[in-house]
């Protein structure tokens, strides 16, 4: 087992390790005082391995109550949510006790936001079983639900007190997750680490998920260290974010989030490096890691389209939008843009 702490405002471990769940109950233990909890999983993820995490944290003396919604992004929104929080009502969990999100990002941010608003917060454990959420959407406190008029327009920060992260789950993950997780992996070694990206290109990763996972959370904590509530620094991680959101919405959501930010990594790159931001090369060394690990690089929509989808986002503020650019492998800066700018910007990422 590895173990990353995160330093955030309240610090927490990250545990990543082949077999954890079936250590589930001693590691909560070293976390909480209560013996009462939720665990909240969906219906694949569920079956599949709650079963496991229930045995050990009732060895460890906990008692807990299970809730499973449909899986899928589509349940991700304000009624599941509810359903949520009248779960932990009708079980009357209370504000000394815990919630443990069992599951992939989808999981992990709603029940990671039902832990933070009901009864004005009770704490919450990730056990993510994507390499997505491993890597990312479970570390940094980032929770929410999507609304009809867009995807996480309603959400908290609240910080997990623990992260549990078994690489063995992933062995059962549907075709095409992996590389969902690839694609903030490279996204992560595209702003912080060329190292990372060079190991990246020359191992085989399936072999080497444990040390992946770890590397992604070093990254990720690093930055949300210095910048928890996403006024500067933190504004990094959403490279390829600004034009993936917009594929992603013009997709009406059948573009999954990780190749969405393959697509939009590929375009920021182009129009970074014809802009003479990024140094020549990089739109390729950026195709290649993505091609790598069977993510798309085409855009199937056109810069109007993208543009119109794109000012809609959340991330626009009233001077302007922010979008990530590199300045060389394994370093990033955010360029701030005005309507014109961010205009010039989509037209220079075409091909
Ligand atoms: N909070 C953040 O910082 C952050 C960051 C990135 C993404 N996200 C969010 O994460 C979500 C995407 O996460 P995701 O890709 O994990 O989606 P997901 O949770 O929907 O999981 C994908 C699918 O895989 C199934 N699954 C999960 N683990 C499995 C396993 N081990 N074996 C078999 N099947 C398994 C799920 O049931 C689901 O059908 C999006 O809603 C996105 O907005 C949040
Ligand atoms: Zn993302």
């Amino acid at each position: 087992m590895q173990t990353v702490t995160v330093s955030a405002s309240a610090p927490y471990a990250v545990h990543i390790g082949s077999g954890l769940l079936d250590n589930a109950g001693e590691l909560v233990s070293a976390v909480t005082k209560s013996r009462r909890c939720a665990l909240v999983t969906d219906s694949t993820v569920g079956p599949l391995y709650a079963g496991r995490v229930l045995a050990s944290l009732e060895q460890a003396g906990f008692s807990a109550v299970t809730y499973a919604f449909p899986a899928g992004e589509r349940s991700k929104n304000l009624t599941t949510y509810g359903k949520i929080l009248e779960f932990f009502a009708q079980n009357r969990l209370t504000r000394a006790d815990f919630v443990i999100a069992l599951g992939g990002g989808v999981t992990g941010d709603m029940a990671g936001f039902a832990a933070a608003t009901y009864q004005r917060g009770v704490d919450y454990i990730q056990a993510p079983t994507t390499l997505l959420a491993a890597s990312d959407s479970s570390v940094g406190g980032k929770t929410a639900v999507d609304l009809e008029s867009g995807k996480n327009l309603v959400g908290a920060f609240h910080q997990p007190r623990l992260v549990l992260c078994d690489t063995d789950t992933f062995r059962t993950l549907p075709e095409g997750a992996l590389a969902d997780g690839m694609a903030e992996t490279v996204k992560h070694a595209l702003i912080a680490d060329r190292d990372f990206l060079r190991f990246l290109m020359a191992e085989d990763i399936s072999a080497r998920m444990e040390e992946i996972v770890r590397r992604n959370v070093e990254i990720k904590a690093s930055v949300v260290q210095e910048d928890e509530l996403e006024r500067g620094k933190r504004k990094l991680l959403n490279f390829g974010h600004t034009l993936g959101h917009a594929i992603e919405k013009c997709s009406g959501y059948t573009v999954t989030h990780g190749r969405a930010v393959s697509i939009g990594m590929a375009l920021a790159a182009r129009a970074a490096e014809r802009m003479g931001v990024s140094p020549a090369g990089t739109l390729e060394a950026v195709e290649a890691a993505c091609r790598r690990f069977g993510l798309p690089i085409q855009c199937p929509y056109a810069a109007g389209e993208l543009y119109d989808a794109a000012t809609g986002d959340k991330k626009r503020g009233l001077g302007g939008i922010d979008v990530v650019v590199l300045e060389e492998l394994g370093r990033a800066k955010t360029l701030r843009l005005d309507m014109e700018g961010l205009g010039r910007f989509v037209e220079a990422a075409a091909p």
